[in-house]
């Protein structure tokens, strides 16, 4: 796991673009894993300005969303889906129709989940894995005391990430309590992981995830496993590393 420091969340955003499009180099069709939240958000944007000034071109590119709610109406403007196309397929010009977001509103929510497995493996892997961690170590929405060799399926969100998420919604109540997320099994499997943190709600999370043991109390931490992670953070993130 490599580490790298910097002063703020746009300098987070540049030095995990520079990253992302290193680890693409020589990739004719490149396929991103897609977190959604605050965290990549200056990274997206990063992305989005180098794209549009022809540095990189993501339009042949394929996307793996990370997770979504179950069961919340797709044209919510909060649904990942809707996220997804606003925060990532648009500003990085990539097709639509090759971004895919876990079905969360599937009839058969596991067989949704097995199969979105199945297209990640058949689109060759996820070349890159963008990345943010939860204020207690969850990584998609994998939960603590997720499986390290759990695959897409649905989980229920601590209190904590619906505390977390409530600013995406006008109450509490309205956050809904399940998820359909990739499984640490299925993130562990990307070539190469981007992990971005800012401010100081993550300090913990971050210093557990890259010096505590790795424990599944911590899921991020299965990422010191991980063949080739790159944590992001500023300072403020990194203020409880040793
Ligand atoms: C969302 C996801 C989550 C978030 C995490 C941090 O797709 O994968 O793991 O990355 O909850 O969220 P923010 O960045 O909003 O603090």
């Amino acid at each position: 796991m490599e580490v790298i420091i910097v002063g703020n969340a746009d300098q987070v955003g540049q030095v995990a673009a520079d990253k992302v499009i290193e680890n693409l180099e020589g990739v004719a069709t490149p396929v991103l894993g897609l977190a959604t939240g605050s965290s990549p958000l200056s990274l997206y944007a990063e992305l989005s300005r180098r794209a549009k000034e022809g540095i990189v071109d993501f339009s042949h590119g394929l996307g793996f969303a990370l997770d979504e709610y179950v069961g919340i109406d797709p044209a919510h403007p909060e649904s990942y889906r809707n996220v997804i196309h606003r925060t990532v397929v648009e500003p990085l010009g990539m097709d639509p129709d090759r971004v895919r977001v876990p079905n969360g509103f599937a009839e058969d929510l596991q067989a949704a989940a097995d199969e979105y497995d199945d297209a990640i493996e058949a689109a060759g892997g996820v070349d890159v894995q963008i990345l943010g961690i939860g204020s207690n170590g969850h990584i998609g929405f994998n939960e603590p005391f997720s499986s390290f060799s759990s695959r897409t399926r649905v989980e229920i969100l601590t209190t904590q990430t619906r505390e977390d998420n409530a600013r995406f919604f006008n109450s509490i109540d309205e956050v809904p309590t399940h998820c359909m997320t990739q499984g640490l099994g299925t993130i562990m499997d990307s070539r190469v992981a981007v992990l971005v943190a800012t401010g100081e709600h993550k300090a913990d999370a971050v210093a557990a995830m890259v010096e505590g043991p790795v424990a599944n109390v911590m899921p991020a931490s299965i990422l010191q496993f991980h063949p080739n992670c790159i944590v992001i953070v500023d300072e403020a993130a990194a203020s409880k590393l040793q």
